[in-house]
């Protein structure tokens, strides 16, 4: 599923940051990631581990590709792999599991009445290698 938030969308304040109501709880399956862009360099990828959703940009850093969203969820390890070239990530830390070079930003998500409220990200500054 792929989400695109407007100004619409209701918005609540919790712990200093502002979270954005994005989709119900039901949308967010548990094989495979939902996709929220803000905009182009904005995406984000909610992803359902056991009872736990969690959220990270969606764009790999290796190429710069938006496309965590379709990679394939361990969830055992609670990770994430990149259906392009298979760099994996940490949904915890957001960390590359075999590399200290290469991370993707982890957002905080939560569920209440049925509802999925992701972090508001901040416009983000490209920095990305071939
Ligand atoms: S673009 Fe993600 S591993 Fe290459």
């Amino acid at each position: 599923m792929d989400i695109f938030p407007n100004d619409d969308f209701p918005t609540l304040e919790r712990n200093g940051k502002t979270f954005v109501q994005v989709c119900h709880s039901t949308d967010v399956l548990r094989r495979k990631g939902t996709r929220v862009e803000f905009d182009e360099e904005l995406q984000i990828a909610i992803f359902r581990v056991g009872e736990r959703l969690h959220a990270v940009s969606n764009i790999c850093p290796h190429n710069h590709s938006p496309l965590l969203h379709e990679g394939e969820i361990n969830t055992e390890d609670c990770t994430i792999s990149c259906p392009m070239h298979g760099w994996t990530y940490s949904l915890h830390t957001g960390r590359h599991t075999s590399s200290s070079h290469s991370h993707v930003k982890v957002y905080d998500v939560f569920e209440e009445h049925e509802l999925v409220y992701l972090e508001k990200p901040q416009p983000v500054e490209v920095e990305w290698k071939w």
